[in-house]
Parts: C-alpha cells; structure tokens; sequence
C-alpha cells in the first residue's frame, strides 16, 4: 500500500458529534457528507455516524447518496442542492429526500413516486438571503398549496441555510432566523406544518441557540474544525507520508522543476511521495511545512505532481520516516487552517482537495 494516507480518527469524529449534541440538546443531527466527507472519505464518515446514532445524512447531489446506498448506509439521506428533473428518479429508487427548490420538480417527483408506489420524504428550502438554494419565502405558501394536491409528495421538513453564520456582524443571520421563523408561521396559518425544521451549519450551531430548531446540520465542526469559535473540536483527518529517499546535496544545486530552489549549503534533502496531484497546494511554494521526528521542517522547491521535497539538512531524518502533512508529531502540529492561511483560502478547499488516490484509513 502506498505510504501517502489520510488518517481518519473514529473516536475525534464521535467526540465531535458529542460536542455538537451537547450544543444542542433539543435537536437531532444532520451530519454533512458531501464532497466525500469534506475529504475525510463518505462511506467511511457515513458508516461512523450512522453507527453512532445519527439522525440523518445529507450530501449535495443525487449521485452521492446513491453512492452512500451501494456502500449499504441505510441512514435517512436528505439531499441539499435542490433536486432537478434529471435526477428525480435517483430520489426514488434509493430512497433520498430531496430539497424542493420550485414547482416543476414536485410534479415530476410525484409522478415518478406514484407509478413506483412510494412516497417521497423532503424539504422545503426557502431561499432567506444568499439566491442560491431554493425558493423566496413570499412563494413558500404557493408551494406548498401546489404541492398539497400530490398524494405520493411529503413535503415534511423544511430548511434554510445561512450566508454569513461565521462573520463577526450578526445582522445578516439573525434576519434570516428572523425571516425564517416568520415564514413557517405563515405556512402554519395556511395548514402547513413540518415535522422537520433546519438551518444550522456548524457556525450557526455553535453561535445562534435561536438557529437550531429541531435538528443542526453541521458539516466543518464535524470534521473538527470550527469556522467561528474556539469549542473543544479535535481535528478528525491526519495526512501522511514517509521519506521515500534522502540525497545529500552541495551547496548552489537546484532542486526539483524550474530552479524554484537553490541550495546555499551542502544540504540533506528528502524526497516524499505527496504532491499537488494529492491535494498537496503547488501554490504553498516557498511556503509549506511537514513534520519530521517532531520538527517542523520546510518543504522546498516546487511541489511536483506526485512528491516534494524537504530540507532535513539540521536534522537525523532517515528513509522510511514518518511525514505529517496535517496532523500532529510530538507537540508539534499543522492543521488544514493553517495551509488554508499560507495560500489564503478556507480549511473547506484545503480538506475537499485531497484526492482520491490518497487512501482513507479508519483508525480508532
Ligand atoms: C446547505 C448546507 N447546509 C449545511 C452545510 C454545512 O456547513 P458547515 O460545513 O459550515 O457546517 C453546508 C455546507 O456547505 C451547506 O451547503
């Protein structure tokens, strides 16, 4: 097996979960598989969860969920990008709930349903600030009056999803709580009422008691990483190599691809099978760090696609050594935020970027 590893830890992800149920003791938990986990591998994160009693699952697309059902997850599965026409048969045959977004799709859910005789478990998504996902609240009613006259169609949940539940300015979240709450009072005075009612990403979850209602739909806390404030999250994911070769190296030699690097010493350098082909960011040139023996060393030249290289020039590094890329050694540690800062993007990219050639390993 190749070296190069992600290492998922079950205990921090049910450590996670925990924390995040203690936040909100009255609601249940959506726990957020899209994008493979956040990188952190859907079946295996999916399976975990479910072992651990989880209410229900969400992923993105359809086609995610149908991958969940192969794997043999049998947790309910809510599907958050409003479902489509081409997909809609995907919703019946694997048993997914959808998210409404408009008129067109409840009719085709309906017809598909009725002729499998099934019926169709989903969610209203009301659209209350970001135009990306879902309905306006002044078509909510609308909606559900179009939606009431299909008998194979529940629409029993109902949702909405904030844009700026991690900006220090609360204005933003607490109208769309606001306008949300409104709404379902609207809906309820027109006889339509859910027996599922979400909003809460894990910012929100941990910031807005207000945003939980019955059930939080967290997907970056989860994984270990708070997107607001400093709660006893553990990070989940540890990526890992090894030395794969050292050479010595004199003074004034280049390393690697277009003389991004020049040594300005006789130098020990290690070459480690990662690269940007792995997730491994080319643009951390210069930049990025690894830890060896529980030194944090610097990764110099350009990463290529399948490796990089390391300065151990100070240091006993041997062949076979472990490499951490995110994770911690000693007392030393490198979290996805921090690759996050060094190339100014979000620990989101840094941990949906790690490919699929890198193995996702289970460890208790
Ligand atoms: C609709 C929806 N709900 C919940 C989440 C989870 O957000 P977070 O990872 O910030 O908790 C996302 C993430 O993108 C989302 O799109």
């Amino acid at each position: 097996m190749r070296s190069t590893v992600a290492i998922i830890n079950k205990s921090n992800l049910n450590h996670n979960l925990e924390i995040l149920r203690k936040m909100a003791p009255a609601a249940g938990v959506i726990g957020i598989v899209k994008a493979n986990a956040y990188g952190h591998g859907m079946n295996e994160c999916a399976r975990i969860l479910q072992d651990s009693g989880i209410e229900f699952l969400a992923v993105a697309y359809p086609e995610e969920g149908v991958e969940l059902r192969n794997a043999g997850i049998q947790c309910p599965i809510i599907v958050l990008v409003p479902a489509e026409l081409s997909s809609a048969q995907l919703f019946i045959d694997y048993a997914l709930q959808p998210s409404i977004g408009d008129f067109e799709i409840c009719s085709t859910l309906e017809i598909i349903a009725k002729k499998a005789g099934k019926t169709i478990q989903a969610h209203l998504f009301l659209d209350t600030a970001m135009y990306r996902d879902g309905i306006l609240p002044n078509q909510a009613t609308a909606l559900m009056n179009h939606a009431s006259q299909f008998t194979s169609l529940n629409i029993n949940g109902i949702c909405t999803h904030f844009s700026t539940s991690d900006d220090p300015d609360e204005s933003i979240t607490q109208e769309q709580i606001h306008l949300f709450n409104e709404t379902i009072i609207d809906l309820s005075k027109n006889g339509f009422n859910f027996k599922y009612i979400h909003a809460a990403n894990s910012a929100a979850a941990v910031r807005f008691k207000q945003s939980q209602f019955n059930l939080i739909r967290p997907g970056l806390a989860l994984y270990g990483y708070s997107p607001y404030s400093t709660i006893d999250l553990k990070p989940v994911l540890s990526l890992k190599s090894h030395v794969r070769t050292i050479y010595q190296v004199p003074e004034g030699s280049f390393i690697g691809y277009s003389k991004k690097f020049k040594t300005n010493r006789d130098s020990k350098i290690a070459v480690v099978p990662i690269g940007y082909g792995d997730g491994f960011f080319y643009s951390q040139n210069g930049r990025a760090e690894c830890l060896i023996r529980g030194n944090k060393l610097p990764i110099v030249g350009a990463i290529c696609m399948d490796q990089c290289f390391v300065d151990i020039t100070e240091t006993e590094t041997e062949i076979n050594d472990e490499v951490v890329i995110i994770g911690q050694q000693s007392d030393q540690k490198i979290s996805a935020k921090d690759i996050a800062e060094r190339i100014g993007t979000i620990p989101y990219e840094v941990l949906t970027n790690i490919s699929a050639r890198v193995q996702r390993l289970v460890e208790d």
